[in-house]
């Protein structure tokens, strides 16, 4: 039996950017909102993970697991039980408060509900009955919205986060570069996952605000003020948002450049672009891994595409 349950959540228009999000995380295919996993990570790393319970019991009956409960004369201390609705329109939620409180009543030890250091998870799921730890995002990331600065080229939170859950498949220990910084959206979610992340700003104007950015978070990460074309160090993966300005010729060119020191620096490449660089990718050799096309606007009136190539 897998050892986690996982369930998720997202706006329509995100459904490719979850989807390739959990792809990478757990090699998997996301097909429902509730999957199982023996991989265990933080649900707030993810912007769509919500739930984690790290299952103790499965049984087909609510009585089952109280039973198991008091056989095992289960203890803990300053917990907390939770009925955690894994998909909508669950039809027990209502009755959550009532479950919650029965297995607490079965558990040896005290009960916290101010600030509880061990959260326990009871849930139902396709005819299973399910209890075990809890772990649900924290969502602190969401304050990240409103960094003190910010430019209409910076990427949103949700995306940031996927590219550094892509780049680094959740490994903490993975070292990551962010070639093209600018106001540091990416470094900040990298630097909030603990992840070891530096990054990289042509312009100084910029690289100032992604500084004062992390600082406002009190967030540590190493800003390089200059050309990516520099990099000489070797990391894990390299986080690229391509630049553009007006589609030129040059941009295209200077687009080209980058991507071809990129493959110096790292052999996995998260690259992100406003159109389709399919053919360009292939020319220069990347291996494309997967790609999504992430929506900005439930109308999908633009879009930016997250390509994974392996050199
Ligand atoms: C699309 S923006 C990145 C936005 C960033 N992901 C954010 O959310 O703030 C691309 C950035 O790359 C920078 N840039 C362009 N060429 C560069 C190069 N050769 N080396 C480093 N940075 C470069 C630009 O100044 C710009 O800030």
């Amino acid at each position: 039996m897998d050892q986690f349950m996982y369930n998720v959540n997202y706006n329509i228009q995100d459904h490719n950017m979850c989807a390739f999000e959990m792809k990478a995380l757990f090699d998997i295919e996301l097909d429902d909102k509730v999957f199982f996993t023996n991989k265990e990570v933080d649900p707030s790393i993810s912007p769509f993970l919500k739930n984690r319970i790290k299952i103790i019991y499965k049984k087909k009956t609510f009585h089952e697991i109280l039973d198991l409960i008091t056989a095992d004369d289960f203890r803990a201390n300053d917990f907390m039980v939770k009925y955690v609705g894994m998909y909508n329109r669950d039809p027990n939620i209502n009755q959550g408060k009532k479950l919650s409180k029965e297995i607490g009543l079965r558990i040896y030890g005290y009960p916290s509900f101010q600030s509880p250091k061990i959260m326990l998870g009871i849930t139902s799921y396709q005819g299973y009955w399910y209890f075990g730890y809890l772990k649900q995002n924290n969502y602190e990331w969401r304050a990240h919205k409103q960094k003190p600065y910010s430019f209409s080229s910076a990427l949103g939170v949700n995306m940031a986060k996927v590219l550094i859950n892509v780049a680094s498949r959740g490994e903490p220990s993975k070292r990551l570069i962010d070639a093209c910084c600018g106001v540091g959206t990416v470094l900040l979610e990298g630097v909030f996952a603990g992840y070891d992340i530096c990054g990289w700003e042509i312009n100084p104007r910029i690289a100032r605000l992604a500084r004062l950015n992390l600082d406002h978070y009190q967030y540590k990460a190493k800003i390089v003020t200059g050309d990516m074309k520099e990099i000489k160090e070797q990391v894990d993966a390299v986080i690229v948002d391509l630049p553009y300005n007006n589609f030129s010729r040059f941009d295209e060119e200077q687009q080209l450049d980058i991507i071809r020191h990129a493959k110096q620096i790292a052999d996995r490449m998260i690259i992100v672009t406003s159109t389709d660089i399919r053919e360009q990718l292939c020319t220069e050799q990347l291996k494309i891994i997967d790609y999504c096309r992430a929506e900005k606007t439930v109308k999908g009136d633009f879009a930016r595409y997250i390509w994974i190539c392996e050199n």
